[in-house]
């Protein structure tokens, strides 16, 4: 996917900003509060239908306007597309693909983007809860049912969990039969949830591995292990999981019914990342977690590219920051290739300029909500 042409109107800082960003690197250098962030999320918005900063969309539009516009020019699985989004304090947000108008899903799910940004720390940081959320979104690009499963398996667990607490303040611990009709419906949705990760992350793991290990100059082994309450191993295989994952529910029902809710499932899954065999999340530093959470990024857009017939547009926000100069200049390397990258810093050294492929990339410099192109 290729940017062409970006138009911006009226959000967060932005009056008005016309930008023929380059078919490579994209970078955007300015101090703090400048509106470098501002850029990625209008290319976020564009391409996802929405912000990866906030879900209160009217904070989006410019203090002193009624309504921001957004647009773009652009290139997808070699044909050419414009996007065009108004947001309004008073209307519904409009979305129209080559001037059609269209949903928010039907958006997702034709145009990638893969964000990075501080906050995604809490991809190793937070509860496993965020490693699930990071998982079941980048799934929904390579699985186009994964969405129907996972709602559905949401909605059943609801059920079954409203029913496990009656029977518990009913005392009713012998008519466990009414869960049957549940469990069913439980298990094939959340087989099919498990065999899709497990699917995944076979491909994902070893290109993340493979990844880090440049980054890191081999010197820190990365291990993701995928930690379930069913034991699955790497010959896994639908029907065995749906057996597997019906005996842990019929094992757990005394324990479920006295908690009054399901304990085991993929909603209780979770993943787990070591270093030299020393868990991240206790013992990383915070270059060591970044590092992670970008070679996960750019392990997914290398299985966009095995998977599917066109590479995502990659957002790195403020990147740099905490990683040492080796680890930066691999990552350039890595980014020196076929992705088009939108890249935020608020400082670039001569050194580093030096080292960007010049016919291919941009640097912009950015002053409050003003983008100037810097001759390369
Ligand atoms: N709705 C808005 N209208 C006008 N300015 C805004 C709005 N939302 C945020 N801003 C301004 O945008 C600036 C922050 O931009 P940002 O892109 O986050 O900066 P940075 O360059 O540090 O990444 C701040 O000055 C903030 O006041
Ligand atoms: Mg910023």
């Amino acid at each position: 996917m290729r940017i062409k042409e970006l138009f911006i109107n009226n959000f967060r800082n932005y009056k008005s900003l016309h930008i023929k960003p380059k078919e490579n690197l994209n970078i955007f250098i300015g101090d703090n509060a400048q509106g470098k962030t501002n850029i990625l999320e209008a290319i976020c918005f564009l391409l996802q239908g929405r912000s990866f900063r906030t879900s209160h969309e009217k904070e989006i539009i410019n203090f002193d306007s009624e309504q921001s516009k957004l647009k773009t020019e652009l290139k997808a699985y070699n044909q050419n597309y414009s996007i065009d989004i108004s947001l309004s304090r008073t209307k519904p947000k409009i979305i129209k693909i080559n001037n059609s108008t269209t949903s928010k899903p039907e958006l997702a799910t034709n145009f990638g983007t893969i964000v990075f940004t501080p906050d995604q720390l809490s991809i190793i940081k937070g509860s496993p809860k965020e490693r699930r959320r990071f998982l079941d979104l980048e799934l929904a690009s390579f699985y186009p049912q994964y969405k129907y499963y996972f709602v559905n398996y949401q909605k059943v667990l609801l059920q079954r969990n409203n029913l496990l607490k009656e029977l518990k303040e009913k005392k009713q611990a012998d008519t466990f039969d009414l869960l049957e009709l549940w469990d069913n419906q439980l298990i094939s949705y959340g087989a099919k949830i498990l065999m899709a990760r497990m699917e995944i992350l076979k491909k994902l793991i070893p290109m993340a591995q493979q990844i880090h290990n440049q980054i890191t100059s081999d010197k820190e082994k990365l291990t993701i292990r995928y930690r379930s309450s069913l034991n699955l191993n790497s010959n896994f295989r639908e029907e065995l999981i749906y057996d597997q994952f019906r005996e842990v529910i019929l094992k757990n029902r005394q324990q479920d019914y006295l908690k009054g809710q399901t304990t085991v499932g993929p909603h209780r899954d979770d993943l787990v990342f070591l270093i030299n065999n020393k868990n991240i999340t206790d013992f990383g530093s915070q270059g060591q977690q970044r590092t992670i959470i970008l070679t996960l990024k750019f392990a997914i857009i290398n299985l966009w590219s095995c998977e599917l017939n066109d590479v995502p547009v990659l957002l790195l926000d403020d990147v740099f920051f905490e990683l040492d100069s080796k680890r930066q200049k691999y990552i350039f390397d890595l980014l020196n290739k076929d992705v088009q990258v939108f890249i935020t810093s608020t400082g670039m050294a001569n050194t580093e300029k030096n080292l960007i492929n010049i016919k291919k990339n941009a640097i912009f410099n950015v002053r409050s909500g003003l983008v100037c192109e810097e001759e390369l």
